[in-house]
């Protein structure tokens, strides 16, 4: 059996800054609520008129991580693409990674599980690098939010929480078994799913049907923010100890937790239950908001850029969201 180790890392934002100040002319909101309950303080969305998606964002990420491991784009040999807002219907977004970078004919993945979308894909890549079938795999998180929500009063309980952009990493072969993706553990509870979704359109509730109904607007993202917030908090912690049990490890040995970025006050929960100093935990949504599949990958590759995780350091990545679906990953850097 092999290792995988993360080779590479990069991330992609677009330039366009929203402040809660912009989105306070939109809608009922203002600064002091945004901040007080999720503290975000701006999100990046794609400037109107631009011809960015996901799939080009993940591009750019992608062409950052690859050059960083030292590779080409030929030496990739598979594609996992997590996303829950893709270009299209279908097919998904790894295909256009193929075809964008102008890759060989590798296979290409698409992963549809929302927040906890990047550990998902981490996870399938790893499986695959441990059974000696890939020796390069390009994981990608991206999402373009900002196109699809409701920025009206209507919809600014969802609305002010979510940014566009996105984050790759190479997951490489190793055969030193002391350091890399030490474990993944997933969940889900689909019993929850509709109190994070967007429902429309879909096979069983298509186009013409939202056309003769002004009034339906399940093609908006429909959260229950208590409700989610309240599975968040536990689902978060349960997972983290899981991941790190399975290792025989102790959270004081914790370097650096990478919790998904839905809310700061759900990484700061989790801060003071671990009892985990400042430095022990990574944020960002204060800048770029919740980007959901893309969240954990772009803090990566930042505390990385900033060198907050340093090679032998123990690195936890930790998500929770739509399905409901969680899932942790235990790397030694
Ligand atoms: O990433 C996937 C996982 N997602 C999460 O983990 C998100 C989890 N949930 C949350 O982060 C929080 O529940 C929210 C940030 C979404 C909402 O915070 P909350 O403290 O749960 O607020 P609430 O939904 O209970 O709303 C409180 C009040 C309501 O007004 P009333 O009914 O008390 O008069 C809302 O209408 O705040 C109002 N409100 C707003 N006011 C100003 C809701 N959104 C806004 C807004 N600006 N943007």
């Amino acid at each position: 059996m092999y290792t995988s180790r993360i080779t590479g890392l990069g991330y992609f934002v677009p330039e366009n800054i929203v402040t809660n100040e912009d989105l306070s002319k939109l809608m009922d909101t203002n600064d002091e609520w945004i901040q007080e309950r999720t503290g975000i303080k701006e999100r990046r969305w794609i400037e109107e008129g631009s011809n960015e998606t996901s799939a080009s964002m993940g591009v750019k990420a992608s062409k950052i991580a690859i050059e960083r491991a030292g590779l080409s784009k030929d030496d990739i040999d598979f594609i996992v693409f997590a996303t829950l807002s893709p270009d299209m219907y279908f097919p998904g977004c790894g295909v256009q990674i193929q075809e964008m970078l102008d890759m060989q004919t590798v296979g290409a993945l698409d992963v549809r599980n929302q927040c906890s979308g990047f550990i998902y894909a981490l996870s399938v890549a790893d499986q695959f690098i441990k059974t000696g079938m890939y020796k390069n795999i390009l994981v990608i998180g991206s999402e373009y939010h900002s196109g699809g929500l409701d920025v009206t009063t209507r919809g600014r309980g969802v609305s002010v929480i979510f940014g566009d952009g996105a984050g790759a990493a190479v997951l490489s072969r190793s055969e030193d078994s002391s350091r890399g993706i030490l474990s993944t553990h997933l969940h889900s509870e689909g019993k929850h799913a509709r109190e994070l979704t967007v429902e429309s359109p879909s096979i069983a509730h298509w186009v013409p049907e939202l056309l003769n109904n002004p009034d339906d607007i399940s093609y908006f993202p429909y959260m229950n923010g208590t409700f989610v917030f309240k599975n968040a908090v536990v689902r978060f912690s349960e997972v983290i100890m899981e991941g790190l049990q399975a290792n025989n490890l102790s959270v004081d040995e914790i370097d650096m937790l990478i919790p998904h970025q839905a809310n700061l006050r759900i990484s700061q929960f989790v801060q003071k239950k671990f009892k985990l100093r400042d430095d022990q935990v990574y944020n960002n949504i204060q800048k770029y908001g919740n980007t959901t599949a893309a969240s954990i990958i772009i803090a990566l590759s930042e505390a990385w850029e900033e060198g907050k995780v340093k090679e032998g350091d123990l690195v936890v990545l930790a998500a929770f969201g739509s399905g409901f679906t969680w899932a942790s990953a235990v790397i030694r850097w």
